[in-house]
């Protein structure tokens, strides 16, 4: 069976030289994106073969990722779940335990967070009940204000939950600050961040729960994917009594009785000896993802390191030629302590500048150079958000700004010289057009 199982991986290697050869890209003609997986023949086997083992669904593979991805964190646990978003889901439904006894959130409890960012970093804290309060960002940075911080506590506030946006780390000394005064929970929202660092230390690693994202413009991907590290045995059994459908037990998928006393126990009003695995603790979910997905991870996870330096080269790359152009737009800014892993490069149009974003954005796009705007802007200003039971502390000018006249394009691996060359070029003629 081995010699069949190699004979097919072979041809998987083949297969990937053939089908996924490098295109040849024409500047201007073909487009540039703002990120994209990048893979090699190694997530194709690791695909092919977890698709021979036929496990299907969580096995060796996720038990694999999860050991080595809470390893290069430096945390205890990971669990893996089928997206970012069940991650953050994952993280808020966790604190809101019975378990955690009189540290449990309660509906109508306060969560400080941004309304400049991602929809599902929000939409769980409104999920449960519980009331965001929105503190402006920095211009630069687009975190969190750490200078608003302390002043956004009120007498019902029990968390902070915020987003290191586009892999820019936010004021981690100030948010442990405040975290601490006030015992706060805190989770970190590092889907777009992995690998940055503040005060040498990764991101991921300084919150009660971490939430990460494997979709694939993310730094790695597995098609869809997502994980929730923590250090608290606690939070990680409620974690992934969330995920796996709300049960109290924690055998891995296929295994009976790994705490031993499977007919021992009383839980609730249920009869004496009531089957463990079928005892529900919490009203959960089931975010579980395949082993196919996490096999396509565990290759993925070896090369985090070279993409994340990838990624700041070419952040460098484009800091260095664009920052000429610093009299019309605010350039990227970090925290003194942070080094981020950048996800984009943000640009966001000065007041004064001869153009508008759409301006620049329009040529940009019509030069086949994919643009982003920061998600959803000023999420209080979406649709979906009207009429929601929220707080804002003091103002939210500076997310206005951003969802006005700023926008992002990519420094993903994928990028090559060429492709960055163009794009400089691109910048040099739209501002040749505006008199420079
Ligand atoms: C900051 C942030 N959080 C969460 C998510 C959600 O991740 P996913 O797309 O895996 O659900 C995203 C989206 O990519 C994001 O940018």
């Amino acid at each position: 069976m081995q010699k069949l199982k190699d004979a097919i991986l072979k041809k998987v290697r083949l297969y990937y030289k053939q089908a996924f050869a490098e295109k040849k890209w024409r500047p201007g003609q073909t487009y540039i994106p703002y990120a994209g997986r990048v893979f090699d023949e190694r997530e194709m086997v690791n695909l092919v073969e977890a698709g021979l083992d036929f496990w299907l669904t969580a096995g060796r593979f996720a038990q694999e990722f999860e050991r080595e991805f809470a390893a290069y964190l430096g945390r205890e646990r990971a669990y893996l779940c089928n997206s970012g978003s069940s991650a953050n889901l994952l993280a808020v439904a966790a604190l809101t335990s019975s378990q955690l006894g009189r540290r449990r959130l309660h509906p109508g409890d306060e969560v400080i967070t941004t309304a400049c960012g991602f929809p599902t970093t929000l939409n769980p804290v409104l999920q449960y009940g519980l009331v965001p309060v929105f503190v402006d960002v920095k211009p630069g940075t687009c975190n969190i204000d750490p200078a608003l911080l302390s002043k956004a506590v009120g007498a019902k506030t029990r968390a902070i939950f915020v987003p290191h946006t586009l892999g820019n780390p936010c004021a981690l000394d100030a948010i442990l600050t405040v975290t601490r005064k006030h015992k706060l929970w805190f989770i970190e929202d590092n889907c777009d961040a992995l690998g940055a660092r503040f005060d040498g230390k990764l991101t991921g690693s300084f919150g009660h729960l971490a939430t990460g994202s494997f979709y694939p413009p993310h730094h790695i991907t597995m098609g869809e994917g997502g994980a929730v590290v923590t250090d608290d045995p606690l939070l990680g059994r409620i974690v992934a009594s969330f995920r796996d459908w709300g049960r109290d037990c924690w055998c891995a998928p296929g295994q009976d009785n790994s705490c031993g006393k499977r007919f021992s126990r009383t839980f609730g009003s249920l009869p004496p000896g009531y089957d463990h695995k079928y005892v529900y603790s919490h009203v959960g979910y089931n975010l579980k993802l395949t082993d196919m997905q996490a096999a396509v991870g565990c290759a993925q996870l070896k090369k985090l390191e070279s993409f994340v330096s990838r990624r700041r080269k070419n952040f460098d790359r484009l800091y260095a030629a664009l920052s000429q152009y610093r009299d019309c737009f605010v350039l990227p800014q970090h925290e003194p302590q942070a080094e981020p892993s950048w996800f984009g490069f943000t640009l966001m149009v000065k007041k004064d500048a001869p153009f508008s974003r759409t301006d620049i954005v329009t040529y940009l796009e019509r030069n086949k150079i994919a643009t982003r705007m920061l998600f959803g802007g000023n999420l209080l200003r979406q649709p979906a958000y009207r009429g929601i039971k929220h707080r804002v502390a003091g103002t939210l000018k500076t997310t206005d700004r951003v969802m006005n006249d700023l926008f992002w394009i990519g420094v993903y691996p994928g990028l090559t010289e060429e492709m960055l060359d163009y794009v400089i070029r691109t910048f040099a003629a739209f501002f040749k057009s505006h008199g420079r």
